[in-house]
């Protein structure tokens, strides 16, 4: 693995997953895998899990590790190319990323969508633009269309929760008041299509009509515009708000009833709740299902550090 940017980036998604659950019954196993060797962890956007996740998998693995909060810690950086660079970015990437690129062995890189433009959005120039300009391998610690590291530790979570050989997951929209990007809907779209397309998952989305995702995320995938409906049988709920990719970053409803209750739960196979965090209590689901046994939103999230370290470990085992 050079980059670990999308799915794409993984040969074998089982092994990946084994690798996350070895880590988690051994953390230290591979201490010398990393000696020496630097990490930079860039963040242009908020992070708790991904920040403090990712740097505790490094250092199990022995490396050192770097965080920079562009903008706040660093100069703002300039993306675009051949620009006058006379307004408010005093860096452009080109030399940044080669910079960072002379310190660290590799690169994480968190950048969200700005839901202006969806076109540039979904070029994630972000990314790519690190990717060249860096020369090492680059992470993404979320960029405009994906998350792919969150996408890992649900894969972890639901195999390691699974009660039947191939769980019914539901990937269920959730109201919100703000604007939110569909990187993590889309990135759980994709590796679900591939669990379901190994036999491992039956998936199943459900959104109000007008938040479908793009087709390229979506692809097969049965789309249930009815949330009860789509919940019967369920073994697996898994909540995010996204705003519309058709209506680019707009609300269109915020329909309380699209909230996850303990009555919603009741629909399914003694299902459970699943959801990466940051989640609004009462907003997009109750206390009453956060606080129950349903709910495997911290197990999810300790697992973030285990899906980091097999994707460092096997970045690590090619440099
Ligand atoms: N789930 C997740 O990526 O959390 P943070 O935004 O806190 O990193």
């Amino acid at each position: 693995m050079t980059n670990f940017l999308s799915l794409a980036d993984v040969t074998n998604v089982d092994a990946l997953i084994q690798s996350g659950r070895d880590a988690k019954a051994n953390p230290f196993a591979d201490q010398q895998l990393g000696k020496n060797k630097t990490i930079g962890l860039i963040f242009f956007n908020s992070s708790l899990r991904t920040r403090l996740s990712t740097q505790k998998a490094a250092q199990n693995l022995g490396m050192n590790v770097m965080t920079m909060n562009v903008g706040q810690d660093s100069w703002g950086l300039e993306m675009e190319e051949g620009v006058l660079m006379n307004a408010d970015k005093a860096e452009h990437v080109r030399e940044a990323a080669a910079v960072m690129g002379r310190y660290c062995d590799i690169i994480g890189i968190r950048a969200f969508a700005e839901l202006q433009d969806r076109d540039k959005d979904y070029r994630e120039q972000v990314m790519h633009q690190f990717a060249t300009y860096a020369k090492v391998p680059i992470v993404n610690l979320e960029s405009a269309t994906r998350h792919p590291l969150q996408s890992l530790a649900d894969c972890i979570t639901i195999e390691e929760s699974k009660t039947v050989k191939r769980p019914k997951v539901v990937l269920t929209w959730l109201p919100h008041f703000k604007p939110l990007p569909q990187a993590v809907a889309n990135s759980f779209c994709e590796w679900m299509n591939a669990r379901a397309l190994s036999g491992d998952v039956d998936f199943v989305v459900t959104h109000p009509k007008g938040y479908e995702l793009a087709p390229e995320f979506v692809g097969n995938t049965p789309v249930i515009y009815d949330q009860n409906e789509a919940f019967k049988g369920a073994d697996f709920i898994y909540g995010k708000n996204w705003s519309s990719y058709t209506q680019y970053g707009q609300v269109l409803t915020q329909d309380p009833s699209w909230a996850v209750t303990m009555d919603d739960l009741r629909l399914t196979n003694d299902g459970k709740f699943m959801h990466c965090l940051p989640v609004r209590r009462n907003l997009k689901v109750s206390d009453e299902v956060l606080d129950s046994p349903s709910s495997l939103v911290i197990e999810q999230a300790a697992n973030r550090e285990w899906s980091a370290q097999a994707v460092l470990k096997e970045i690590l085992s090619t440099i």
